[in-house]
């Protein structure tokens, strides 16, 4: 039986009997071109997929020719076998490109994996591994790859006493307490995993961050942890708490103009560098949240930012500050916030900053209309945030495959800063023309056995490294892939399972928040429904969110409201400010309509609320239904951990669909429409 340890590298016997003797043959003679421990990792990798593949080790060969049939190395290394034409298009793949292809040497053909730097054979021998598993392995095809996207970075939101912010898969996977000393085998096995899926950096903490991280004691801990991750290409980033001088340096400010504060900076960045001579950066989470910044001392975002990146600029390293920052100080609709202090600073951020901007302008809902700071500024560099825990989703009860959500923003148009940018386009830079680009998504790890809580984390977790080295890939294809790796071939059992994940995302938005509504979940914990919820700050209520009264029901954010409309193109402007003309799923974030508001479909705003809850109580069923069918024909340890699963999703979708009801029913005083199953 399966417990999920392995994720989607659980290596199983291959199938296909030809690719299999593909395999034996390919496996009897690995050759590689250099030595170094990224390629040791490769080895090591083999030897323990090779006989799970095909029933036999890896033959690693001493020279290049005879019994060896694959090489391995880095462009320079087989510059003698490359013709010029070929090594300007290697080239081309850049720093974690790769190309994989059949070379013909002295008349014999060599399966060869190319990349500029080591990481790149890693990723490229990755790539090799999982479609000679999935049955689509091709020696004589070429395959070229290369991210599209530079900085691929897990956020873990771990706490140093191991509890995790959002975290519902168990604790911290870092046992701080017995680093430096002690390495826990799953680090490496953390490791492999996402270089298996192009994951190259790292922060290791907290947002709300701790400034103990960045003394000496804990300096020496990280080491391990990047010593441990740079085999697999993976480099370590901290979040700074910008209190930090006070709380550890004995300043009596964090001023980041004052000239003792800079030099603590300076201090403390040259010494990490010490430790950890790759050292990523630091992720700053500021005035926000009440979380200390340069606000307290008249300062702006950037010249915090800067100050931070000018310590970091001498070693190579970046600056990640985030763009989620609110304050219940200002009398202004949340939405607004980040554009309001982000825009007027266009072009005062260093090069070696970048904004991370979550993927919505509120925080992490089951949906949301992208954030109007892509495409409002020219000249800052600018990263997605996605959130991978699934803090608003069901946390780690509930199956929601997140990257149909994750498309959708992607694909987005922006409308700036060219007519056809899309958010995509902004984050890769291929719009934005920046430099620096990244996608970080907030980690769903923990020290449960399957690291993730639900089986289907994995695939959240998977898809996101996916789509951070392609953000143009789709969910179908990623689905599919995950699938096979973690499931098997079977077709049947395939078209079951991707189904299931293709609809879960729009089940779970139909049943928590559909038609635009959002922030309605339970109070502070955000787990199931809490519409009524009041008191404590007005932006933290459901009530100021979906701001249901007598006479209807929605959020007005358009010039008539809020005006957050206002900070999107003029394309958008027009299209989303009526009411007739916004997408239905984005309704009640831009409008307040009356309950008994026309719909697309003729029927009345409230009997849709009904009908739309109802039909993600009947979507949950299905997927249950589906997954029942599943029984006998997967593994049964898999099958009863999500089947269990699913049981509790249906009864929450049941839950949110009566208390939302219920709850509006008590506002709005109509009636359900009949055919529904009324919630009581
Ligand atoms: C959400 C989440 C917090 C987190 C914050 C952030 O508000 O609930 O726990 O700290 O996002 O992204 O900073």
């Amino acid at each position: 039986a399966k417990d999920g340890y392995e994720l989607w590298l659980d290596y199983r016997p291959i199938e296909n009997s030809i690719m299999r003797s593909e395999a034996d043959r390919l496996f009897s003679g690995i050759f590689f071109f250099g030595k170094n421990p990224t390629y040791e990792a490769i080895q090591k990798e083999l030897q323990l997929a090779a006989p799970k593949m095909t029933g036999k080790a890896p033959i690693f060969s001493t020279e290049r020719l005879n019994q060896t049939q694959v090489w391995l190395g880095t462009r320079e290394e087989l510059a003698q076998v490359f013709g010029l034409q070929d090594q300007v298009t290697i080239r081309n793949l850049g720093e974690d490109g790769y190309w994989m292809g059949p070379v013909v040497f002295q008349g014999k053909t060599y399966f060869t994996i190319v990349g500029n730097r080591p990481v790149g054979v890693l990723y490229g021998f990755f790539d090799w591994l999982k479609s000679l598993q999935s049955g689509s392995f091709d020696s004589n095809k070429v395959k070229m790859e290369s991210p599209k996207i530079q900085l691929r970075i897990l956020n873990h939101w771990d706490n140093l006493d191991r509890t995790v912010e959002r975290g519902y898969a168990g604790f911290s996977i870092w046992d701080w307490h017995r680093l430096p000393g002690y390495i826990d085998p799953r680090y490496i096995d953390y490791a492999r995993a996402n270089a298996s899926i192009g994951i190259n950096a790292v922060s290791l903490t907290n947002v709300n961050a701790n400034a103990r991280i960045l003394t000496t004691d804990f300096m020496k801990k990280a080491k391990v942890l990047a010593d441990i991750f740079r085999p697999y290409g993976i480099k370590v980033f901290l979040t700074a708490r910008f209190s930090a001088p006070i709380e550890i340096g004995g300043l009596k400010t964090a001023d980041p103009l004052d000239p003792e504060v800079i030099a603590f900076w300076k201090k403390k960045t040259d010494e990490m560098y010490q430790h950890i001579p790759d050292f990523g950066g630091y992720l700053v989470k500021a005035n926000s949240e009440g979380q200390p910044g340069p606000h307290e001392y008249q300062r702006t975002h950037a010249e915090g930012a800067n100050m931070l990146a000018d310590a970091l600029a001498p070693h190579g390293g970046v600056v990640i500050w985030r763009a989620f920052v609110y304050s219940h100080e200002i009398d202004e609709d949340r939405h607004k916030q980040a554009n309001l202090e982000f825009v007027p600073l266009d072009g005062k951020f260093r090069e070696n900053v970048i904004i991370q901007v979550k993927n919505g302008a509120i925080d992490f809902q089951p949906r949301e209309p992208f954030h109007p700071l892509f495409g409002a500024v020219k000249q800052t560099n600018l990263g997605v945030e996605f959130q991978i825990t699934q803090e608003y989703l069901g946390q780690a009860t509930q199956l929601v495959y997140l990257s149909p959500m994750w498309e959708e923003v992607l694909r987005s148009k922006t409308f700036r800063p060219t007519p056809n940018s899309t958010v995509a386009g902004i984050v890769d830079g291929s719009d934005s023309g920046q430099k620096l680009t990244l996608m970080a998504g907030v980690s769903n790890i923990g020290t449960d056995r399957n690291w993730t809580g639900h089986l289907f984390g994995q695939a959240n977790w998977y898809a996101f490294g996916r789509l951070a080295w392609d953000p143009y890939l789709n969910s179908e294809q990623i689905a599919e892939e995950w699938t096979k790796l973690t499931f098997g071939q079977n077709p049947e059992n395939l078209t079951k399972i991707k189904g299931i994940m293709l609809d879960s995302h729009e089940a779970a938005v139909t049943y928590m928040t559909p038609l635009g509504l959002h922030h309605i979940m339970g109070w502070d914990h955000h787990y199931g429904p809490g519409p009524w919820v009041t008191g404590g700050r007005a932006d933290w209520t459901a009530l100021y969110y979906h701001r249901a009264d007598s006479l209807g029901i929605g959020f007005d954010r358009t010039f008539t409201g809020s005006k957050a409309l206002e900070q999107y193109a003029p394309e958008i402007i027009q299209a989303w400010s009526d009411s007739e003309q916004i997408p239905e799923k984005y309704l009640l974030w831009f409008h307040h309509l009356p309950w008994d508001y026309t719909m697309k479909s003729g029927k009345t705003l409230w009997e849709e609320i009904g009908l739309h809850y109802d039909q993600g109580v009947k979507s949950a069923r299905k997927m249950k239904s589906t997954w029942e069918s599943l029984n006998g024909a997967i593994d049964p340890e898999q099958f009863s951990h999500v089947s269990q699963l699913l049981g509790i999703q249906v009864q929450e979708a049941e839950w949110w669909r009566n208390a939302c009801l219920l709850y509006f029913q008590s506002i709005s005083k109509r009636p359900f429409p009949s055919e529904i199953e009324q919630p009581e």
